[in-house]
């Protein structure tokens, strides 16, 4: 098939799968509060990294020092693919794309380098939890664009009646996920997780009062039930608002998430790909929703909230996936920019304000 090259799409493929277990292994750090474990960037401990004694990497050392390791394995596996495009990808939009991989780890690295050196302020973490989603993102896109699928002719995705608004829908609903993943890498580093101890309700309420009184009695409620003690500070009102803004949000996105997939669904007699893309996000945005719960519920267990940063992931890059499955057989991209092949007539027939294949 023209412009197909195995080999690149499946070096992409393997950067994607890596960077799936780096995000596994940085949110590690941060289940565990490892991130000052080692105190010193890029060395770990005056060592050059790779030269580090194994027999050294022990208690948080262990989850620090490998996420820099396997965060180093992914730089240059990201080297090597944007250096591949260059050489053999014909589209120069991809080129493009490879090349904001490249920038986008680099910028990772710094930042994961920056949050150990400043012992991790806020901004910093935050927007090295939301840049790793993003740059997850941006490699999967690559994985997908380099396949078979995505450069051989599909049949265009047609509509009748009402105004196709499939791609839209789920672009929306990607931009969703992603304002959570951001609420969620703030809540993280805020340190407000455990600030509303029950859930579904919140002090027993929908939205809890922050008054002064009520402010003083969640302080002494979370002491008394363990889960801080007097030296962690008093909460704020501030992460109360954080807390309920994760919460408030995962509802909005569940809703956008069920609706698209839905929709994803209703075409599964056209396009079987849509379908099971559909089926995903239907079991990942449950599945992500009672680990949210059972984060909370278990007082952040390790394995627990791990997962829930994880299928974050996976539900962004699924949207993703949706949205990009959805422009390509919806032809809404001119071919010439994004070097779509596809066929412009089928006669298949479906119901009004759906698109089919
Ligand atoms: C490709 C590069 C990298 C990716 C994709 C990545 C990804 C991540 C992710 C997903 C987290 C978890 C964030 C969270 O749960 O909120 C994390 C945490 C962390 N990463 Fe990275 N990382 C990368 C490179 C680095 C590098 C080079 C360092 C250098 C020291 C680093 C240091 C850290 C630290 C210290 C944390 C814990 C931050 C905290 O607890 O506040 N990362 N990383
Ligand atoms: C659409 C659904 C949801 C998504 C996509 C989502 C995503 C995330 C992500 C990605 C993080 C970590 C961000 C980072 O540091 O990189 C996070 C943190 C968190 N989420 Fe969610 N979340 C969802 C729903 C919920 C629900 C319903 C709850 C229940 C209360 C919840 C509770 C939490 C908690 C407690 C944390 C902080 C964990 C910690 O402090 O270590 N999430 N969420």
């Amino acid at each position: 098939m023209k412009g197909y090259n195995k080999g690149l799409h499946r070096f992409a493929f393997f950067t994607a799968c890596c960077t799936f277990l780096l995000i596994i292994a940085g949110g590690l750090v941060t289940s565990t509060q490892s991130g000052l474990s080692v105190p010193d960037w890029p060395t770990t401990y005056g060592h050059f990294m790779f030269a580090y004694p194994l027999d050294q990497m022990v208690g948080g050392i262990f989850y620090e020092h490998s996420h820099r390791m396997i965060a180093s394995v992914v730089g240059f596996l990201t080297v090597i693919l944007a250096m591949w495009m260059w050489r053999k990808e014909d589209r120069r939009w991809v080129r493009n794309l490879s090349y904001v991989a490249l920038g986008t780890v680099i910028l990772q690295g710094v930042l994961g380098g920056l949050t150990v050196l400043l012992m991790l302020p806020t901004a910093i973490s935050v927007s090295h939890a939301t840049l790793a989603q993003t740059f997850f993102a941006i490699v999967v896109t690559l994985a997908l664009i380099t396949s078979k699928w995505w450069r051989s002719d599909q049949p265009l995705l047609q509509r009748e009646g009402k105004k196709n608004s499939l791609p839209q829908l789920i672009l929306i609903t990607a931009f969703a996920v992603y304002i959570q993943l951001i609420l969620g890498a703030l809540m993280r580093h805020t340190h407000s997780g455990l600030v509303v101890p029950d859930f579904p309700l919140a002090y027993g309420q929908l939205f809890p009062s922050l008054s002064p009184e009520a402010m003083d009695q969640y302080n002494q409620q979370l002491i008394q039930s363990d889960i801080r003690i007097a030296a962690d500070g008093a909460v704020t009102q501030g992460q109360i608002i954080i807390h309920m803004l994760h919460r408030f949000w995962a509802v909005i996105t569940a809703i956008f998430i069920a609706w698209t997939a839905v929709r994803l669904l209703k075409l599964s007699s056209q396009s079987k790909r849509l379908a099971r893309l559909g089926y995903v996000l239907f079991g990942l945005i449950v599945l992500q929703i009672a680990l949210g719960a059972l984060t909370v519920l278990s007082l952040k267990a390790v394995d627990v909230t791990t997962a829930h940063v994880a299928t974050g992931a996976l539900l962004l890059v699924t949207c993703v996936l949706a949205s990009f499955h959805s422009i390509k057989l919806s032809g809404k991209l001119s071919g010439k920019l994004f070097g779509i092949r596809t066929q412009h007539q089928t006669a298949v027939s479906f119901s009004p304000g759906e698109v089919s294949a």
